[in-house]
């Protein structure tokens, strides 16, 4: 709940969890029952969690913690994991999770596969790929025309998914290859300062650990899920970060798609599916439409500055997170279509050859 004091009107909105700045990293892990979700993934549905709000309200720090500031030895040599975000305690629980069904569920062999990408100025970057992120930040720094760099293409497949082309997917045995891998994407992150955040994030990210499993005693079925960890950029007005030249066109286009955003997210709750979703109209929207009124179980983190100074900016997070609670998704495992059918039609094979030798015995 929230209440707006100064105000005339009193507003109240309604969550699953509140948390001030008194909570820990592990308040807000635990107390968002982040394991519940994680556990969800392994036994084969896609989750998504992110976080939204304006420009330095902590949505980096929520999911991905303090690992800048760390790395660039500003605080401590050693690194904190107390100071760990979402990000990095959900690929630990992931592992864990995983090493446990492993061991009670004998017939289970699961992958677990990494990707990390960014949406800059509406163009989609692979952060794994070290030449894609070298050729955009020379491109950034030397400040030449950034539509030069066509970024890569998002395909629309007849599974009714959209799909980047090209995206590195790395395969990964241990959560520590999952971490180095984060570390390496995250610092190839466009990242800018301005008045409000010293280290703001000029570009949407989403880090996502696909989960295959194949079941030998469920005639080898194979599911497969997907837990996406999403950083927004923030919603931001010029006037208060105080941005100009090639910031403030990145200002306009994170703008623009935290927009269609906004745009998906009242057409899900207002407009009861008579119109058509706008989920075309930005590639954040593409790339998270399972997430939104989809088949993924999603976890939206509103967060809020502590300052009068953002009272407008704050309620107006509120609006759209209250909106987004009223979205109903509809999880379903994703058991791989096509092995189904394979298996099925081997089942057959098998009852005819049954059938075929019964025959041939009683002849
Ligand atoms: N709960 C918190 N406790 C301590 N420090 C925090 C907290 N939330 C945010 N911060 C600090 O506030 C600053 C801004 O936070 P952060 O970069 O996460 O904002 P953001 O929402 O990601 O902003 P942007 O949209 O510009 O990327 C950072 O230095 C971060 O370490
Ligand atoms: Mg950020």
């Amino acid at each position: 709940m929230a209440t707006t004091s100064g105000f005339s009107r009193r507003k109240t909105y309604n969550f699953d969890q509140v948390f001030n700045p008194d909570h820990s990293q592990d308040d807000v892990y635990d107390g968002l029952g982040i394991n519940n979700l994680i556990n969800k993934v392994v036994e084969g549905y896609h989750a998504t969690i992110f976080a939204y709000g304006q420009t330095g309200s902590g949505k980096t720090f929520t999911m991905e913690g303090n690992e800048r500031e760390l790395d660039e030895g500003r605080t401590s040599e050693v690194h904190d994991s107390l100071e760990d975000g979402i990000t990095q305690r959900g690929i630990l629980e992931l592992f864990e999770q995983i090493q446990q069904t492993q061991k009670v569920e004998k017939g289970k062999h699961i992958s677990v596969f990494c990707s990390f990408l960014q949406i800059y100025n509406e163009k989609v970057f692979d952060l794994l790929n070290p030449s894609s992120v070298g050729g955009l930040t020379a491109l950034r720094k030397t400040q030449t025309n950034m539509s030069d760099t066509s970024g890569l293409r998002i395909r629309w497949t007849k599974k009714d998914q959209f799909v980047v082309e090209n995206l590195y997917v790395f395969e990964c045995q241990t959560h520590e290859e999952a971490l180095k891998l984060f570390k390496f994407g995250s610092q190839n992150k466009i990242l800018a300062s301005h008045n409000l955040n010293e280290f703001s994030s000029r570009s949407h990210s989403i880090f996502t650990l696909t989960i295959e499993t194949q079941d030998i005693k469920l005639n080898h079925n194979v599911t497969i899920s997907r837990l996406q960890l999403v950083d927004l950029a923030g919603s931001e007005k010029q006037s208060l970060t105080g941005t100009t030249g090639q910031q403030a066109k990145e200002s306009i286009d994170i703008n623009k798609s935290l927009l269609v955003l906004r745009k998906v997210i009242t057409s899900l709750t207002e407009n009861n599916g008579r119109d058509i979703v706008p989920y075309r109209e930005s590639k954040l929207t593409q790339l998270l439409k399972q997430s939104l009124g989809g088949n993924s179980y999603t976890l939206m983190i509103a967060c809020l500055s502590p300052c009068d100074k953002f009272i407008e900016e704050n309620l107006s997070t509120l609006n759209y997170a209250a909106k987004a609670s009223m979205i109903s998704n509809l999880p379903t495992k994703n058991v791989d279509p096509q092995m189904v059918q394979l298996n099925e039609i081997k089942k057959k094979v098998r009852d005819v050859e049954v059938e075929l030798r019964q025959a041939n015995d009683h002849i």
